[in-house]
């Protein structure tokens, strides 16, 4: 009985949290991020004068080179491409996939994502906190989505490549890319947090971290 209490206030606790960690409602018209502003709020204080420019991005429009260690890119079209989505609570990107191109797993901790399929095919997956995956092959036209916080991956396995446009629900969702969280962190993560962490040893550890490492 204790423990089903508990639990009940445990989920209501993280229901309220949700709803408080929303990217927070606009107040006008419009705030259009002022990016060179030294002045530090919640999101960017709004500049003066504002142009049509302030609300459009073409960069979505061509696919992004996928030639590098995970045969994958994420272009990105939020506030920092597009001023006007300061306090909108909105955000998009497109990700291109080479065959075998890999998103690696990656949690954005402020916002939920919908993937909408342009081109390919692709294996997507995320994890809940129980630790169960919950994973779909999508294709051309196909959505699927991520819910806010939990690790998700996607893989294009087949022989072409692969294209999403991705909807959040923030005007800047922000990336913790598992892998370079851990292993690539400057100043690192030390050896002995991971060697335990992960049930290996040293050698493994350091051997990841050098793949991790900027390539010269
Ligand atoms: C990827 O391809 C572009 C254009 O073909 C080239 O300029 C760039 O150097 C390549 N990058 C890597 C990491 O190979």
């Amino acid at each position: 009985m204790a423990a089903k209490v508990a639990l009940l206030f445990f989920t209501f606790g993280l229901a309220l949290l949700a709803t408080v960690t929303a990217d927070p409602d606009l107040l006008q018209d419009v705030c259009v991020a002022d990016l060179s502003s030294g002045v530090k709020v919640n999101g960017f204080a709004c500049k003066e004068n504002i142009a049509p420019e302030d609300f459009f991005f073409a960069g979505l429009a061509k696919p992004g080179l996928t030639n590098n260690t995970f045969g994958s890119l994420v272009t990105a079209a939020t506030v920092q491409k597009i001023p006007g989505l300061n306090t909108l609570g909105i955000s998009m990107s497109r990700i291109d996939y080479a065959p075998g191109g890999l998103n690696p797993p990656h949690t954005h901790p402020r916002a939920t994502e919908m993937v909408f399929v342009l081109q390919g095919q692709l294996d997507v997956g995320f994890i809940t906190t129980a630790n169960v995956l919950i994973s779909k092959t999508i294709k051309v036209g196909e959505t699927f989505v991520f819910p806010k916080g939990l690790v998700h991956f996607q893989k294009n396995s087949g022989q072409v490549p692969a294209a999403v446009i991705a909807a959040f629900n923030s005007q800047l969702p922000g990336t913790q890319s598992i892998g370079a969280t851990l292993f690539a962190a400057q100043p690192p993560v030390p050896d002995h947090v991971l060697t335990k962490a992960f049930q290996v040893g040293t050698k493994e550890i350091q051997k990841i971290k050098s793949r991790f490492a900027p390539k010269k």
